[in-house]
């Protein structure tokens, strides 16, 4: 007996509709995968990396967790950036969040879930340094708007100041770090501004970011 038998008979036809479409496909991707992007997003189910820029398998690395945070402490995340600039030398990190995000929203609201309180924590402890970017907002919706954006902003900046990526920069590696944000209701990205190149402008493109959202 199969499980899930509707999932295998989806992916038999993708195998077939995708060799149809390139005879060689698979047998180009089984020797190597060559992204030149890595992507760090939410888990939500509503935001498939790889669809929302158009990009076939073995074009994206791709890490995903609840709210795209980027803590200097997580290993698997750590773990998946080294490789991608390391190994695979991607010239692009971009954090992608989105609006109506379930995991910001619980961090707002201060509700409690269980164990991923502690995760969310992160997130509210970048909400409670900028309470000027709230204070005038008229609506829960608009600040839970607000919140998503600061959020990509503050994994953003946090991915360039790993290590990791701080010692690619050290050693001349080609590498930017970009803030994107997409909107359930329309699929579409926009880019909040932080595109960030190198180590020395980091904190001021940071700053200028954060700074364009609250006008
Ligand atoms: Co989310």
């Amino acid at each position: 007996m199969e499980y899930l038998p509707k999932l295998f008979t989806n992916n038999r036809a993708w195998a077939a509709r995708t060799v149809e479409r390139d005879p060689q496909f698979f047998q180009r991707l089984v020797r190597q995968q060559n992204p030149e992007f890595l992507w760090i997003g939410c888990s939500d189910s509503r935001v498939p990396a790889n669809d929302i820029v158009g990009l076939l398998p073995g074009e994206l690395f791709v890490h995903r967790n609840v709210a795209n945070v980027v803590i200097h402490t997580d290993l698997n995340c750590l773990s998946v950036l080294q490789y991608a600039i390391d190994v695979l030398r991607v010239r692009h990190v971009i954090v992608c969040g989105h609006y109506g995000c379930g995991g910001v929203e619980a961090a707002m609201q201060a509700r409690p879930l269980g164990l991923i309180d502690n995760w969310l924590r992160h997130i509210q402890d970048v909400g409670n340094h900028y309470p000027e970017l709230f204070s005038r907002l008229p609506s829960p919706a608009a600040k839970l708007d607000r919140f998503c954006e600061l959020n990509v902003l503050a994994q953003a900046w946090n991915v360039t100041r790993t290590t990791i990526v701080r010692d690619a920069w050290r050693r001349g590696q080609s590498l930017a770090v970009h803030g994107w944000i997409y909107r359930l209701e329309d699929g579409l990205l926009q880019d909040l501004g932080f595109g960030c190149p190198d180590a020395d402008t980091a904190t001021h493109r940071f700053e200028l970011a954060i700074k364009r959202l609250g006008e």
